[in-house]
C-alpha cells in the first residue's frame, strides 16, 4: 500500500475495545468466553461467505473491491473536481438513501463544521448542499440560497426511477431551463452503466452530461466509496485516495476468520449474540460533532440490510436490531438516563476520538464557585474525552453492554477504515443470520404504494387494493 508510511498508517489504526461487553466487567449481564466459542463456527462460516463471494456483482458484493479497482476513476474524478471548483460557486447533490447519506456524512466528518459559512478564500471548494428529502420547504430553501446557473447539480440515482430524486431533478431542470442554462453544462449524473433513466435523459440531452457509473454490484447503501461519494468528496477537496487507502487498510485488518484478529467480525459476533438474547436496540454514539452523521449513514446500512422477514431457507425470521443514533456528549443530557436505568435491551457502541482537530483550552475563571472553577486549566478535548470514558464506565457499572471504536483522529484514512469496518460488520452479520443483506423488499413495497397513489401507469392494481382497505373510522381519530 503506497499511502503514507507504514508507521503512520499503524499509528492511525482504528481499533475496537469490547471489554465492557464481557462478563469479566459486567458479571451476569456480560458475554462469557464460552459464548464466543459457541458461535465460533458460525462466525467462521460468515467470514468464509464474505471472503468467497468478494466482488461478485450478482450477489451485490462489488463494494468489497472498491478500495482496489478505481485508479482510473479516481484520476477522472480528481480532474472533474478541479474543473467544478473553478467553474461553480455551489455544488448540490440530488439523491436520497445511500446516495445522500454517504456524501453528507463524509462532508460533515472531514470539512469545517461551518463550511458553507466560511468566506470563499477559506473554503477548498464550492458551497455544498445535499437535497435528500422531498419536503417542499427544503427545496424552496435551497433555491433561496443558491444561484442555479452557478451551481453544479450531481444527480445520484442507480435506477433513475426514485421518485424523490427524480422530483428534485425535474424541479432543478425546469429552473435551469427557465434561466436559459444549457442543462448538460450544470449537471453530472452518477448512475447505472446503461439501464437507468438518467442514461435516457442524457441521451435526450445529446449525450453531453458528464457521467459516473454506480457499478452493477454495488447497492446504494454500500456505495459511498464509489463515485457516489468520491465525486462530492473530491469537489470538497477531501483526500479521496486516503478514504480508499483507509478502507484497504481495514480490509487487511479483517483478513482472519477469528474474533480476536478481525474487528469487523468481532463487532458482528457481539451484535449477533446480543440479538439472540433479545437485546434488539443498537445505539451508535460518536463523541464528535464531525461524526454525528456517521450514525445516520450507519442506521441505513444496518437497518435496510438486516431487517428481513425471511432467511435464505424461506423461514420467517423477522431479523434485525433497531439502530439508534445518538451523539456524545449531547445525548448524555437526554437518552443516557434510559440507557443506564431502562430495560436491558440495548447495546451501545461508542466512537471515541484520540486527538480532536483542535484542543480549545478552558480559561481559568469563577474560581470562587467550585462547580465552575475546576474546569479552568483543562481543555474541551479533555472534557469530552472524560465524559466519554465516564459514560462507558457508568454503563458498565450498571451492567449495560457497551463497546468502543477508537479513532486515533478523524481524517480521510481513519474514516475510510471506519466505513469499511461497518460495511464488513453488516455483511458478516447478514451472513450469520442467513439472510439477503443486499435487497430491500420492504422499501420497494412502499415505493410501489407511492406510485399507485400518484397514479403511475402500471400500478392500477395496487391502487385498487389500497382503495379496498377499510374506511377510516372516525372513532379512532381524536
Ligand atoms: O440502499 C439502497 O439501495 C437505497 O437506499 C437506495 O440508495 C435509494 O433507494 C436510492 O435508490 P436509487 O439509487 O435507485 O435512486
Amino acid at each position: 500500500m503506497g499511502y503514507k508510511t507504514k508507521e503512520w498508517r499503524n499509528s492511525m489504526r482504528v481499533t475496537v475495545d469490547y471489554n465492557n461487553m464481557m462478563s469479566k466487567f459486567l458479571g451476569e449481564q456480560g458475554i462469557r468466553d464460552s459464548q464466543l466459542r459457541e458461535v465460533k463456527g458460525q462466525a467462521e462460516a460468515a467470514y468464509r461467505y464474505v471472503a468467497e463471494n468478494r466482488g461478485k456483482d450478482e450477489l451485490y458484493m462489488g463494494w468489497t473491491e472498491l478500495p482496489y479497482n478505481q485508479d482510473a476513476i479516481v484520476a477522472d474524478i480528481l480532474a472533474t473536481a478541479k474543473e467544478v471548483r473553478k467553474k461553480f460557486k455551489y455544488f448540490v447533490v440530488l439523491g436520497i438513501g445511500g446516495s445522500a447519506l454517504g456524501p453528507s456524512m463524509v462532508f460533515n466528518a472531514l470539512c469545517h463544521l461551518r463550511y458553507n459559512e466560511l468566506p470563499n478564500n477559506k473554503r477548498k471548494g464550492p458551497k455544498f448542499y445535499v437535497e435528500d428529502n422531498v419536503d417542499p420547504v427544503r427545496m424552496a430553501a435551497l433555491l433561496d440560497v443558491i444561484e442555479p446557473d452557478k451551481t453544479c447539480f450531481n444527480v445520484i440515482s442507480k435506477s433513475g426511477a426514485t421518485s424523490e430524486t427524480m422530483t428534485q431533478y425535474l424541479i432543478i431542470a425546469d429552473v435551469l431551463q427557465k434561466a436559459g442554462v444549457d442543462l448538460a453544462e450544470n449537471l453530472i449524473f452518477t448512475t447505472d452503466a446503461c439501464r437507468g433513466n438518467l442514461i435516457k435523459i442524457d441521451n435526450s440531452l445529446g449525450g453531453k452530461v458528464k457521467k459516473y457509473i454506480l457499478p452493477d454490484g454495488v447497492g446504494g447503501r454500500f456505495s459511498e466509496l464509489c463515485p457516489v461519494g468520491l465525486l462530492p468528496a473530491a469537489v470538497l477537496g477531501i483526500d479521496i485516495k486516503g478514504l480508499l487507502a483507509g478502507a484497504a487498510y481495514m480490509d487487511s485488518l479483517c483478513s482472519k476468520p477469528t474474533v480476536s484478529h478481525n474487528p469487523a467480525l468481532a463487532c458482528s459476533v457481539l451484535q449477533y449474540i446480543t440479538m439472540k438474547q433479545g437485546k434488539n436496540i443498537h445505539v451508535l454514539m460518536p463523541y464528535s460533532d464531525n461524526l454525528k452523521l456517521i450514525a445516520d449513514w450507519y442506521c441505513q446500512l444496518w437497518a435496510e440490510s438486516l431487517g428481513k422477514a425471511k432467511d435464505y431457507d424461506g423461514n420467517t425470521v423477522n431479523a434485525g436490531t433497531t439502530p439508534v443514533k445518538s451523539l456524545g456528549v449531547t445525548d448524555q443530557h437526554s437518552q443516557v438516563q434510559l440507557y443506564i436505568e431502562g430495560p436491558y435491551d440495548k447495546v451501545i457502541t461508542f466512537i471515541s476520538v484520540g486527538q480532536y482537530g483542535c484542543e480549545m483550552p478552558i480559561p481559568h475563571g469563577c474560581e470562587d464557585i467550585p462547580d465552575v472553577g475546576f474546569l479552568g486549566g483543562h481543555t474541551m478535548q479533555e472534557l469530552i474525552q472524560a465524559e466519554n470514558k465516564a459514560t462507558a464506565y457508568a454503563l458498565m457499572r450498571a451492567g449495560r453492554m457497551n463497546y468502543t471504536v477508537n479513532m486515533p483522529e478523524i481524517n480521510a484514512f481513519t474514516l475510510g477504515q471506519l466505513m469499511f469496518m461497518l460495511e464488513l460488520q453488516t455483511a458478516y452479520a447478514g451472513a450469520m443470520l442467513n439472510i439477503d443483506t443486499y435487497n430491500q423488499p420492504g422499501v420497494e413495497n412502499g415505493k410501489k404504494a407511492t406510485f399507485a397513489l400518484l397514479g403511475k401507469k402500471g400500478y392500477e392494481g395496487q391502487k385498487r387494493e389500497m382503495d379496498s382497505a377499510p374506511e377510516l373510522d372516525s372513532k379512532y381519530i381524536v
